[in-house]
């Protein structure tokens, strides 16, 4: 069976994540979710990068110690991916101790290959980076990657001898690994090859300013320079460094998806360093292009990013993965804005997908007793139109995500459900009286046979959303009458004909409601994409229509702070959700409340499916009495907003780093 190994870049732990670094996440994810549908054996890591100047400054600031900081930023990032179905298999930590003892391992082989050497160092610092540049590179004498002022630093370090490694290294641009390109895309190849045709200098890997790091061996006072820390984390996951080396050797060398930011060091330093210990370099490094917001890099340090907390809810996870990996092409820069956001959103997945299922599934269950066809017509290469389009859109498909096309693949997948829309509206499955009339035996196979090739349509759709929405493609074989899940999938799913016959359709609320964009930019004062500094791009859903929001309680309705402090508001996370059956609205779930786990019934189930809520963090009562509701025993109240218009329940949104348990008051 083929492997694959895909890693993140571990993220720094001085900052809650922006869409920027959800990007290089989702995309990681979908990759490897893409490959073990194709039936390969995958393994995805991710993790945080703990050590370093940032980091040790940020705790001075707060008076605490470094490793309270990464604990707190490390728990975040953890809960964001679980919150985003990010299917890693591990989940390193720089500061753990399985770490420590890879990096001491590799130095010690870089040692011993006679690489490192003493001596004294000076030159223009970036402390964001934590990287020197050379004047040249200096704009305004400014950091090249984020303007900001470099310090001029004079260290006595241990210098790795890279520049002995530039010839070996150029040859491994030019010949690649396994017949590939060794970074992808190859423009960005050229731009490394001549950063290494213009001449190496050593690395010095030690520093003695800061305490924040891995202790170097053998040079007290000395900690390891942050990015050979960090870059060993992709072999000291899999055991490097411990008596246990059958993940290393099941899985290196990887394929690391990186931001361009950080391409030098990835297709530089890195397979300089494993050169020098004797160990295979990456299978390839994957370089993506940058979210930008006004023409800037998206960053902490420029102040203008977008948080996903509150587009997840009001959109969903699903609705943010689906416009990164679909609005950007994937390895150039893209503008992240509000109007592309809900163009999207409302083109691809109200409409595109979630209005087109819900056409055919209605239908459906309205000609055939609440289920799929019992008779379905044989295909041949020329039609029916949907089978060709499915077949076309998947062989798309596939080719695209081989080629690291991700925007293409989700574009086949949009080219099939248009397909399945026009089929539909070219066939008009509702008409009764047609032309030339038609029997009723006929009318039952015609309508049959259409709606048969419209519901697997959007089955083979699913199976191709499936890497890039998992939760959204389990959704939906749950509402054709299936049970499949985006992780049960292989590649022969995608054949024609696995849509069972006579299966019970569900009914079901809206998958993806449609989003006002006027009433939504009115509602932000004109919709100037950008214009805010740490702006979300959306607002809750009761923020969507302000004009029409309920007026407050009068001051008879007035109660005390005593009153209130009775009621015990916890947060909890949703571990299991589902449906009550024969009741439309009700929603069983199963939440954790600090160290408690219980039941909670909650009247959000024509808003929100099972597994959108699943992974989630929300408001409790945690102290009602329990109440019996449709025969189950309910231990709280979940809060939420109504909608005006629609009555519908908006769930109040909780910032995933809050502890489950956290009093809220
Ligand atoms: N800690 C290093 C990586 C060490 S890997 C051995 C680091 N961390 S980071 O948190 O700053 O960035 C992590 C990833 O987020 C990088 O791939 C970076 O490119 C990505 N992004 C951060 N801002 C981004 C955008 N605005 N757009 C797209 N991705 C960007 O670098």
């Amino acid at each position: 069976m083929a492997r694959r190994y895909f890693t993140t870049p571990i993220y720094y732990v001085n900052d809650r994540p922006h869409i920027g670094h959800l990007y290089t996440t989702v995309v990681t994810d979908t990759l490897a979710r893409f490959f073990r549908q194709q039936g390969e054996d995958v393994r995805l890591l991710t993790g945080t990068d703990e050590h370093g100047q940032n980091i040790e400054k940020v705790a001075k600031k707060e008076g605490v110690a470094p490793i309270v900081v990464a604990d707190r930023h490390a728990l975040t990032f953890r809960n964001l991916w679980k919150e985003f179905g990010i299917s890693n298999d591990d989940f390193i930590r720089t500061t753990e101790l399985r770490h420590r003892l890879g990096v001491e391992e590799i130095i010690r082989r870089i040692d011993a290959a006679g690489d490192l050497y003493s001596a004294g160092h000076e030159g223009w610092y970036c402390a964001n980076c934590e990287a020197f540049y050379p004047e040249k590179d200096l704009v305004d004498g400014n950091c090249p990657v984020h303007g900001f002022k470099t310090e001029w630093q004079r260290e006595e370090n241990v210098f790795f001898r890279l520049s002995k490694y530039g010839p070996r290294l150029l040859e491994l641009y030019e010949k690649g690994v396994e017949g590939k390109p060794f970074v992808f895309p190859e423009s960005r190849l050229n731009e490394v090859r001549s950063f290494v045709e213009s001449g190496l200098k050593d690395l010095s890997v030690s520093r003695t300013t800061i305490s924040w790091g891995i202790p170097f061996p053998g040079r007290p006072g000395h900690v390891v320079y942050v990015w050979l820390d960090a870059l060993v984390n992709y072999i000291t996951a899999l055991g490097l460094g411990s008596s246990d080396l059958t993940l290393y050797e099941r899985y290196w060398p990887g394929i690391h998806v990186i931001g361009k930011d950080i391409l030098r060091f990835h297709a530089v330093y890195w397979p300089a360093f494993l050169m020098s210990a004797g160990l295979p370099v990456p299978r390839q490094i994957v370089s993506h292009g940058w979210w930008l917001r006004d023409a800037k890099k998206m960053s902490k340090s420029t102040g203008n990013v977008v948080r996903p907390d509150d587009l997840v809810a009001a959109f969903g996870v699903d609705a943010l993965r689906w416009h990164l990996v679909s609005a950007m092409s994937f390895g150039q820069d893209a503008n992240f804005s509000d109007e592309d956001f809900l163009a999207g959103y409302n083109a691809d997945l109200a409409n595109g997908l979630g209005n087109t299922l819900s056409r055919a599934v209605k239908m459906s269950r309205d000609f055939f007793g609440g289920k799929t066809p019992s008779v379905r017509r044989k295909t041949t290469p020329g039609g029916p139109l949907v089978f060709v389009a499915a077949q076309k859109a998947g062989d798309d498909w596939k080719n695209s995500f081989e080629g690291y096309r991700l925007q293409d693949a989700a574009a086949a997948i949009r080219y099939l459900l248009g397909a399945i829309d026009a089929e539909i509206t070219a066939t008009e499955p509702w008409k009764a009286l047609r032309q030339p009339p038609l029997s009723s035996e006929e009318l039952f196979e015609f309508r049959s046979h259409v709606l048969y090739d419209c519901l697997e349509a959007l089955r083979v759709a699913a199976c191709m959303l499936a890497p890039i929405a998992p939760r959204t493609a389990t959704e939906v074989f749950r509402r054709l009458g299936t049970d499949k899940r985006a992780e049960d999938l292989r590649a022969s799913d995608l054949a024609w004909g696995l849509l069972p016959l006579d299966a019970p359709l569900p009914a079901a609320p809206p998958l993806f409601p449609r989003a006002d964009a006027k009433e939504y930019f009115a509602s932000r004062g004109a919709g100037t994409a950008g214009a805010s500094k740490e702006s979300s791009v959306a607002d809750t859903k009761e923020n969507i229509s302000p004009s029409k929001q309920i007026p407050p309680s009068s001051p008879e309705t007035k109660i005390s702070i005593d009153d209130f402090l009775k009621i015990d508001l916890r947060v909890g996370e949703v571990i299991a959700a589902e449906k009550v059956e024969k009741s439309k609205k009700l929603m069983k779930m199963t939440v954790r409340i600090g160290e408690e786990v219980r039941t909670i019934v909650g009247g959000i189930a024509t808003a929100y499916t099972a597994e959108q809520l699943v992974g989630r963090k929300l408001v409790f009562v945690a102290n009602l009495a329990p109440a019996k509701l449709m025969g189950i025993e309910s231990n709280g109240m979940v809060l939420a907003a109504t909608l005006p218009e629609t009555g519908e329940a908006s769930l109040l949104a909780v910032d995933p780093s809050v502890p489950s348990g956290a009093k809220v008051k």
